[in-house]
């Protein structure tokens, strides 16, 4: 087996008095597609955060691609990262947010370009060159001069998406981008979602509700529950026959939903 793209290994975060994680391990390997359920406050959130570095850990370490995340190398030591590194580790990723998280006064266009020219340092021409051809990847080439205000939720969200990969991440992070959708727009977001799955060779990390969606797109599926993982497996196990009375509990709420 080769080496992980994601690893925790005994990761401690601490918010205060909860200690969220506690010897949290946790891998992922590369281009799997694995999908985190579980209830409110289980931590799936801070696990994606902590990946885009948005988020400090309290003990252990993360290793993305087999280097440290959150630490350096010095010498023969691992000392804390510093802002250089954690900007070269996050390059690997790509997150999309619940709710957008567009810059409202900028149009589609800049939103997409403005990390690839500020982070990346391409020109203007050559990252508007790639936005446009993302914005026909989600189906909104007719959309790059409108601002975010002008868009549905459905738009808004897949502008997030093209967002997230106009810096060529290796990996997505995928944080219940559909649960601020009406129900009818949810689908133009997950087939974006679907294709890239497809077609393209991202590794990708889903914290969802979107059961169906979990089930048809997962290699791996993963349940939350206060801070740990307590069941995972196939899609077709975890859905059909998960053998956790917790994981029968939060599954069996979302069929009589
Ligand atoms: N910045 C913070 N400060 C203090 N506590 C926090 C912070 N971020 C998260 N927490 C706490 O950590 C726990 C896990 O939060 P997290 O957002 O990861 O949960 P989640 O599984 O994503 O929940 P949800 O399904 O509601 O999004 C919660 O109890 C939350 O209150
Ligand atoms: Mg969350």
């Amino acid at each position: 087996m080769t080496s992980p793209i994601i690893e925790f290994k005994n990761v401690k975060k601490q918010f205060g008095e909860l200690a969220l994680f506690d010897n949290f391990n946790f891998s992922v390997a590369e281009g799997e597609i694995v999908s985190i359920i579980g209830s409110s406050g289980s931590g799936k959130s801070t696990l994606l955060r902590i990946l885009m570095t948005l988020e400090g850990i309290d003990g252990g370490v993360v290793n993305v691609k087999g280097e440290p995340l959150w630490h350096m190398h010095k010498g023969d030591r691992l000392v804390p990262a510093d802002k250089k590194h954690l900007r070269k580790m996050r390059n690997h990723m790509g997150m999309v947010f619940q709710h957008f998280n567009l810059f409202p006064h900028m149009t589609v266009r800049r939103n997409i370009t403005e990390a690839p020219m500020r982070v990346k340092g391409k020109t203007r021409q050559e990252a508007e060159r790639e936005a446009m051809d993302l914005l026909a990847l989600v189906g909104l080439q007719d959309k790059a001069d409108s601002y975010p205000a002008q868009l549905s939720g459905g738009q808004k969200q897949r502008v997030g998406i093209a967002r997230a990969l106009a810096m060529r991440p290796e990996i997505l992070l995928l944080d219940e981008i559909t649960s601020a959708l009406d129900p009818e727009l949810v689908d133009e977001v997950l087939d974006v979602i679907r294709n890239l799955a497809k077609e393209h060779s991202f590794t990708m990390l889903l914290v969802t509700h979107e059961m169906y969606f979990a089930r048809e797109i997962s290699d791996r599926v993963c349940f939350f529950d206060q801070g740990r993982i307590l069941e995972e497996g196939p899609p077709d196990k975890i859905f059909v026959a998960p053998e956790k009375e917790r994981t029968q509990a939060f599954l069996n709420a979302f069929i009589s939903a």
